[in-house]
């Protein structure tokens, strides 16, 4: 590290609709970014962070419309809740700005005219389905009727929910706008394209580079192989966007000129600071550009964006870092669950350094999913930061202030163990460049039990209580006070308010490029809490905050619609369970076992019986069940029992103990016959 040049490197985070609240899901993406942009900073690096909301698109002029403003009105509103929220999650952005700005009108023209002037765009005319009573053309979303395979009504206009099956609205059955109620009709008008399938070779060989993460490229592979199709870059009046240059009633579609606000937004930081600008676009600097993005938005950064770069005469980004999706208590955020938690309301509840510990504690350079499970947040951020970090600085504060007036040792007798832990620094910044969060983590965890370790091992409040223990105690604590500093400034970049209060009581600046060695003879400042412990009622009020928090205005209605999808199934999935009537031939107590029976079910003749154990012991006496039809679930996975295999599950209602039905078919089913 020592005697490089600092490195000169442009961080973005993906661009928050300005449609809607800020999610603990867009929270681990600034969160991640945050986390490595303070890491390079606290290297010595020139790295700038930069945002903005991305402000343009139908549907966020359809909200403001419901709410009665402006679309101008509403993106303000929603910036400023978006800035808000994310200063609460600590997140250090150098600029946040917006993608309907100034510089992003002009970016957008300039590089519109470049892929016009290369001759990378085509118009031709295309049939939409049109809303004639509100006079727009409606994407696949706004489009609802029956199903043209199934006839169930109710379906989008791409697919049915219930069969599965994949259409274009123009076939749906009794079509109906659903902005208008009006049914739609076909209108022709003239789209611009972007010409991808031109870049064909350029996105082979940038796949090929391997810059990208492994499962991103093959990802994007799969997509070049399928064969790359022309991207249609226009929408039609009225229209929330920037109108094409000499095309009037055309609209650049919101997917163009969002990752244009990139660029938009670094300009507007450049401007304000005199930062220098060109470099970090143009080609041949030795400039990075680095995108965090979630996996759901790859190909338009994977393909789309380096194509339109290529095609502008602009640089290619250095690499795009993605990242999985948010999942709480192991399954998708849901409404009703009370775990589609919103960043203000984790805020109004918890301290924003646990989850970013917690994150930080999950978090790897690979694509998979990161789940919050929120009893392992409590135990894990309480055991480790509370109890290990902290811990260290709170056992040996007291005895500095009381007896070496605050201040530490002339000399270090534990010089060794200081330096061993800034030796460890050099793998841990490695992990921390390489986004494997959770092992520098990890390594920092063990620092702090080594630590703790130390102090055990010494026992100043032993030492303390006999005379002439003076130098003893006052080197413990002084070596676990520079230990202290050494982990502070790891953690740094994942807890930079805990860490700032750090460096008000060690009255040190906790950078990376300045641990050289232990402090001495160093006077502290009065040493004040540093993180209280997560108390799990708070996490529990969250919870049930976020199950109350009704969709207060148009913008949450979106994020509802997304849960009503979360509870419910597609037909597919319904139509994996195999549920068959069973007729039970014999059923028995389990030796050993309070609630269960065992059932022998026979399927039917020429079917081999089955074993089945059920929680219904408290409701029916064996010898009443023997000849009774019932209905299983046949194609359960067999689930090993402490009692023998279960090869199905019978179903039954009610809430369990004496209060429960076993469900019986009508008279004249007969066993085997599949219940649908
Ligand atoms: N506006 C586009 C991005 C344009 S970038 C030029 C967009 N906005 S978004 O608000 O839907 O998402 C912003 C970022 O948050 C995306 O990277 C997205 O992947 C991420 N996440 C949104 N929900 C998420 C989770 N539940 N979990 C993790 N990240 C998620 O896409
Ligand atoms: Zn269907």
């Amino acid at each position: 590290m020592a005697g490089q040049p600092p490195r000169k490197i442009l961080v973005t985070s993906a661009l928050p609709y300005a449609n809607g609240s800020l999610h603990l899901g867009h929270l681990l993406e600034q969160v991640q970014t945050d986390i490595w942009v303070r890491f390079q900073k606290s290297r010595g690096h020139d790295c700038t962070y930069v945002c903005a909301d991305d402000a343009h698109g139908t549907a966020i002029m359809l909200t403001a419309e419901k709410l009665g403003i402006s679309a101008e009105e509403q993106i303000d509103r929603v910036k400023q809740e978006h800035e808000r929220d994310s200063a609460g999650f600590l997140i250090g952005f150098d600029n946040f700005h917006t993608t309907h700005s100034e510089e992003n009108r002009q970016w957008c023209e300039r590089i519109y005219g470049r892929l016009r002037d290369n001759g990378h765009i085509a118009t031709r005319e295309i049939t939409q389905a049109y809303d004639p009573e509100k006079n727009l053309f409606l994407s696949d979303r706004f489009i609802k009727g029956s199903c043209p395979r199934c006839k169930t009504p109710g379906q989008y206009g791409d697919n049915c929910e219930a069969c599965g099956a994949t259409y274009s609205p123009l076939e749906l059955i009794d079509p109906v706008s659903a902005l208008s109620g009006a049914r739609p009709v076909e209108k022709a008008s003239t789209h611009f394209f972007f010409r991808l399938p031109e870049f064909q070779s350029l996105l082979e060989r940038w796949l090929d580079s391997d810059t990208l993460q492994s499962q991103v490229a093959n990802k994007l592979r799969e997509w070049l192989q399928a064969g790359l199709q022309e991207w249609d870059i226009s929408r039609d009046a009225p229209y929330f966007g920037f109108e094409i240059p000499g095309e009037p009633g055309k609209y650049f579609y919101v997917w163009l000129d969002a990752p244009i606000g990139y660029i938009a937004s670094f300009q507007n930081y450049c401007e304000r600071t005199g930062h220098p600008f060109e470099p970090y676009w143009e080609r041949g600097h030795d400039t990075e550009l680095y995108h965090f993005i979630g996996k759901d938005i790859v190909n338009f950064h994977g393909l789309f964006w380096p194509a339109m770069l290529d095609s502008a005469g602009l640089r290619a980004p250095t690499s795009i870092f993605v990242h999985g999706f948010l999942t709480v208590n192991g399954t998708k955020m849901s409404k009703s669950r009370g775990t589609f938690i919103n960043a203000r309301t984790y805020l109004d509840h918890l301290d924003p350094e646990y989850l970013r510990y917690y994150f930080a504690a999950k978090l790897n350079a690979s694509v998979d999913d990161i789940d919050l499970n929120l009893d392992d947040f409590v135990q894990r951020v309480n055991s480790d930061v509370v109890g290990k970090v902290v811990n260290i600085a709170s056992r040996c504060a007291g005895f500095l202030r009381k007896g070496f007036d605050n201040t530490l040792a002339p000399d270090c007798a534990g010089h060794e163990q200081v330096q061993a832990f800034i030796d460890a620094g050099e793998e841990i910044a490695a992990l921390y460049e390489a986004r494997e969060f959770n092992k520098a983590i990890r390594e920092i965890v063990a620092l702090a039990d080594r630590a703790n370790q130390y102090i055990d091992e010494r026992k100043p409040w032993v030492l303390a209580k006999e005379p002439g223990n003076e130098k003893a105690v006052h080197d413990a604590c002084s070596v676990g006070i520079n230990l202290f500093r050494v982990l502070m400034t790891y953690l740094k970049p994942v807890l930079p308010a805990m860490a700032e209060k750090a460096e008000t009581f060690l009255n040190v600046s906790l950078d990376w490029t300045e641990l050289q060695g232990p402090l001495v003879g160093h006077r502290l400042n009065k040493f004040k809490p540093l993180l209280t412990r997560v108390d799990p009622e708070r996490v529990e009020a969250m919870i049930e905050a976020s199950r109350e928090a009704a969709p207060a205005s148009a913008q949450e209605a979106s994020a509802q619609e997304e849960t009503v999808q979360d509870d419910t199934i597609g037909f597919d999935d319904f139509a994996r369970v195999d549920l068959r009537v069973a007729e039970i031939v014999a059923a028995e107590h389990v030796e050993g076992a309070d609630k269960l029976l065992r059932l022998t079910l026979s399927l039917g003749d020429g079917q081999a019986q089955r074993q089945v154990f059920a929680g219904i012991k408290a409701a029916y006496a064996p010898q009443d069940l023997v000849g009774r039809l019932t209905v299983v679930v046949a194609n359960l996975a067999p689930r090993k029992m402490r009692f023998g295999v279960s090869e199905g599950m019978v179903l039954a209602a009610g809430p369990g103990g004496e209060d429960i039905f076993l469900l019986q078919p009508d008279p004249g089913a007969r066993p085997g016959m599949q219940v649908k």
